[in-house]
């Protein structure tokens, strides 16, 4: 096999690959993307909250997504502005004036989405947004577990694997975004990722479960959730970016490959675990894990993960989407069961990974 394939000229496999009729352009996937965002916000974006449904959390994913496509696609680049800086206006009115409340893991949302949108605008009242956010985020530093790791709330009385992957995240971010306190920013993020990797929550097949028990600081054996899998691959992709470290994408991968075993069924469609149906909050969780593997692609090309992405991508497209409405459902294999905004803007994320890796 060897022989055959230094014979075979490379430019030969670059038209094979490229003339397939079947693959899909990386303007195809954006256009998919943009018709999905579209039924997203028909259906369930709502002007006067600047939120999908009322729902708090997701619409901080779902606006992230929508930037990451304005990013790659200039075509949607105005209309993404403006979503965004309608959201920025409106959906504090409905959380008491602030972005802020007694959940780390909603701050870290807000902050990476506002980070997301600063990068797509360059406006500086998003960035400084993120900041004032992450600066509420350190106040729930130090649970009794090596006096390290943040606590999920402000009552303190669990510790999750997700509020402490989004706070490295968000530090790591604005390492790179805001050089006067980018010292600072990275001390944060070292802290984090020191504690995690040492605080047992990523277990021996390197799959991150849902927490730490606060009393015995063990792993809590809480289901492998595919979006623990996925936000702490962009945190170390910035990490590493801030400090010139290139070990840290080695760990990236190795979460990444590990999850991409763990968590995908025999076609290799990425697969939540769990009751999707009864709770549309987990429909949210798969496309966290793709738009952080698309970052990590970014950073540290592998062609198995563009490969998934795509097949995803294209699973969703082909057999998760309703016609003619064009909702798209919680689950990617298919078949189309019901939508709703976080199954909606999850599969967008997929489309989005998938135009730009393409
Ligand atoms: C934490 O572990 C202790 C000791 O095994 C156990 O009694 C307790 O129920 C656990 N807490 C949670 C929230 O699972």
């Amino acid at each position: 096999m060897k022989y055959f394939t230094s014979y075979l000229p490379s430019y030969l496999l670059f038209l094979f690959i490229y003339s397939s009729p079947l693959a899909l352009a990386a303007a195809d996937y954006a256009a998919n993307a943009e018709s999905a965002i579209k039924v997203l916000n028909d259906k369930w974006y709502s002007t006067s909250t600047g939120l999908y449904n009322g729902l708090w959390w997701n619409s901080a994913n779902a606006m992230t997504t929508i930037a990451d496509l304005g990013l790659i696609d200039d075509s949607f680049k105005s209309t993404a502005e403006q979503i965004i800086s309608t959201t920025y206006a409106n959906a504090p009115g409905t959380n008491g004036g602030t972005w802020l409340n007694d959940y780390y893991d909603d701050e870290g949302w807000w902050a990476l989405g506002w980070i997301a949108a600063y990068d797509l605008t360059g406006n500086l009242d998003y960035l400084n947004t993120a900041i004032s956010i992450f600066d509420d985020m350190t106040t729930g530093w130090g649970t009794p577990c090596s006096s390290g790791g943040l606590w999920w709330s402000k009552d303190r009385t669990y510790i999750s694997a997700i509020s402490n992957e989004l706070f490295l995240s968000v530090a790591a971010h604005l390492a790179n975004r805001v050089p006067s306190s980018k010292t600072n920013s990275v001390a944060w993020a070292r802290a984090e990722w020191d504690w995690f990797s040492h605080s047992g929550v990523i277990n021996s097949a390197n799959t991150i479960n849902d927490g730490i028990n606060y009393t015995t600081c063990k792993n809590n054996q809480g289901t492998v959730f595919t979006y623990n899998q996925g936000v702490i691959l962009g945190g170390l992709v910035e990490l590493s970016a801030a400090t010139g470290d290139p070990s840290y994408l080695d760990e990236a991968n190795t979460l990444a490959n590990a999850a991409l075993k763990a968590l995908t069924d025999s076609n290799g469609i990425l697969t939540e675990s769990g009751g999707i149906e009864e709770d549309s909050n987990l429909a949210q969780f798969k496309g966290i894990f793709v738009r952080n593997l698309a970052a990590l692609h970014k950073a540290s090309p592998d062609a198995a993960f563009s490969a998934f992405l795509t097949k995803n991508a294209d699973a969703i497209w082909n057999s998760d989407r309703d016609d003619p409405t064009g909702f798209l459902g919680p689950h990617w294999q298919g078949p189309f069961a019901t939508a709703t905004a976080p199954s909606q803007s999850s599969a967008i994320d997929c489309l989005v990974a998938a135009a730009a890796v393409s």
